[in-house]
């Protein structure tokens, strides 16, 4: 069971001048130059339909990267009869083999598509160069290292025997397909969600966004060279109500494993509620969802630690994280320090395209999000009971551009205090020190999200009562650092309440809800 120890992706700079910055430019440079013809791939077959839809950088949408074909019913109905061909040799393969398929996967991006997936990244979905390389170079090859060998793990946990029985367990794959529906916001979700369940034995059919296609592309191109078999992982492009008509009501439907918006899910599971005398199991359920991130600040804190976590933690990749602080409780002793050095760091803050390594913010991911952050922009300006601090402007004639944006709040239930908004805003409160606890109790209840969260304090003793009462508030709890960044091996991620079902991205937990388990007990 001895698999290569699985160790965290290092991670690369892009220095200026420095030959990996050169090569991920000449990847730039030559995904611009061409249009892709993107196919949906199903049953070891590309699919190619002739309604084809552009896809563009967020930042620059009058360029076109390529096309992708769009898909219908009859696409998923041949994804899902390919998935379920495939079942029965892919259950049989060894462990070991398809440990090393997606061991190779790994290695694959971690070497020569690298420059390729993350130029891919930076372009579909405006990630500047840095965040791409934590997402669609490190995080990806974590989870695929990290699951290999929490995969053996769980094959090696056997119960006790005795004299003259053997009790053994059998770790089989679900009982029908798997329906991986990934995010536009990370390539190495979008390439975890099918893997994980693959690994471990079973056949998949994969819905990404449409936002994220660019990119799902070449992660498709990895899995196929490494070796995944034909029917293994199946990838497609159809609406979701269309999707999920054919997926929902299929009486092989095994299980989703889902990453995207709160309303989606409770629709899915509220469809496979409904659809539940038509299953032969009951269908794994796993999905993170939204969130509601806080930043809470005892008076004990330094500013300057929390400002650095307002800026880096509300403001990468444009707050299109799921774990993105989104609202901060400050004391008022340390609010105007808090506030000038944030101000001092969104100065330092370039807005503009991917390809110039110098930008910090880039665009968010489309028109529709654009509008509707752009929206809760304009109703803070217009409501008396929040001042913009920072930012506030957006336009989208070129890119979808919206600055980095600091509201302060005189009302703890303000809209933007409440909603998730996935975009780059965040909202202060600054409460009196005295209040401390009473501001603790409003950060567990103010939203219906329990995903992300930190508590920053020099104080031991406020920390442990921040603890405490912070317990079923985030599913990832910081002290004194940002809510985001993850690390796959280190920080097993995901949420309960309204934010999922916690079933921790890149963990055991999370690779047992793929496998059913059979018990034999043999009596000699
Ligand atoms: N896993 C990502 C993070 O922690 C979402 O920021």
């Amino acid at each position: 069971f001895n698999v290569p120890p699985a160790r965290n992706e290092p991670i690369k700079n892009y220095a200026p001048g420095s030959p990996e910055r050169e090569s991920l430019q000449a990847a730039l440079a030559e995904a611009r130059s061409k249009q892709v013809d993107i196919p949906m791939f199903i049953g070891g077959k590309e699919v190619r339909t002739d309604n084809k839809s552009p896809l563009s950088p967020p930042h620059d949408h009058q360029h076109i990267l390529g096309y992708f074909s769009n898909g219908d019913a009859s696409h998923v109905s041949a994804a899902i009869d390919a998935a379920m061909a495939a079942k029965k040799d892919w259950a049989n393969t060894s462990w070991e083999n398809r440990a090393s398929i997606f061991l190779k996967a790994a290695e694959l991006i971690a070497g020569p598509y690298r420059d390729k997936l993350n130029a891919a990244t930076m372009l579909g979905q405006s990630k500047n160069a840095y965040q791409a390389e934590i997402d669609s170079a490190c995080e990806i090859v974590d989870f695929l290292r990290f699951n290999v060998q929490y995969m053996t793990e769980i094959y090696k946990q056997q119960p006790d025997s005795a004299p003259g029985i053997w009790n053994r367990v059998e770790q089989r794959p679900l009982e029908g397909f798997v329906f991986a529906l990934t995010p536009f916001n990370f390539t190495a979700i979008a390439g975890n969600l099918p893997s994980a369940p693959a690994m471990m034995g079973n056949t998949v059919v994969w819905k990404p966004s449409n936002t994220q296609i660019y990119s799902a592309n070449v992660l498709m191109e990895v899995f196929r060279e490494a070796g995944v078999p034909d029917g293994v992982i199946n990838l497609f492009f159809v609406d979701g109500p269309t999707a999920g008509e054919v997926i929902f009501e299929h009486k092989d439907f095994g299980g989703i494993h889902f990453t995207g918006s709160t309303g989606v899910f409770q629709h899915i599971w509220k469809t496979i509620g409904n659809n539940i005398y038509k299953y032969r199991s009951y269908p794994r359920i796993v999905g993170e969802t939204g969130g509601k991130d806080f930043i809470m600040v005892h008076e004990s804190s330094k500013a300057k630690e929390v400002a650095t976590a307002i800026s880096r933690g509300a403001f990468e990749f444009q707050g299109q994280k799921c774990s993105a602080a989104s609202r901060a409780y400050i004391p008022s002793n340390l609010w105007e320090d808090v506030k000038n050095y944030v101000i001092e760091d969104l100065k330092s803050f370039k807005m503009g395209g991917t390809e110039d390594f110098s930008n910090f913010i880039n665009a968010v991911i489309d028109e529709k999000s654009f509008d509707k952050i752009a929206k809760y922009i304009d109703d803070a300006k217009a409501s008396d009971k929040v001042e913009v601090i920072a930012g506030g402007g957006y336009d989208k004639s070129k890119g979808y551009f919206i600055e980095p944006t600091v509201l302060l709040t005189t009302d703890p239930k303000y809209t933007t205090m409440c909603e998730e908004i996935f975009g780059p805003v965040i909202t202060i409160y600054v409460y009196e020190p005295k209040d401390y606890e009473a501001t603790l109790e409003l950060v567990d209840n103010t939203s219906p999200y329990a995903l992300t969260g930190a508590l920053f304090s020099a104080d031991r003793y406020a920390l442990e009562v921040g603890i405490k009462a912070l317990e079923n508030s985030a599913g990832n709890f910081y002290i004194n650092d940002k809510p985001t960044g993850a690390v796959v091996g280190q920080q097993p991620f995901g949420g309960a309440r309204g934010s999922g079902t916690n079933d921790k991205a890149g963990s055991m937990i999370n690779l047992l809800r793929w496998v059913s388990p059979r018990l034999i007990k043999e009596t000699f």
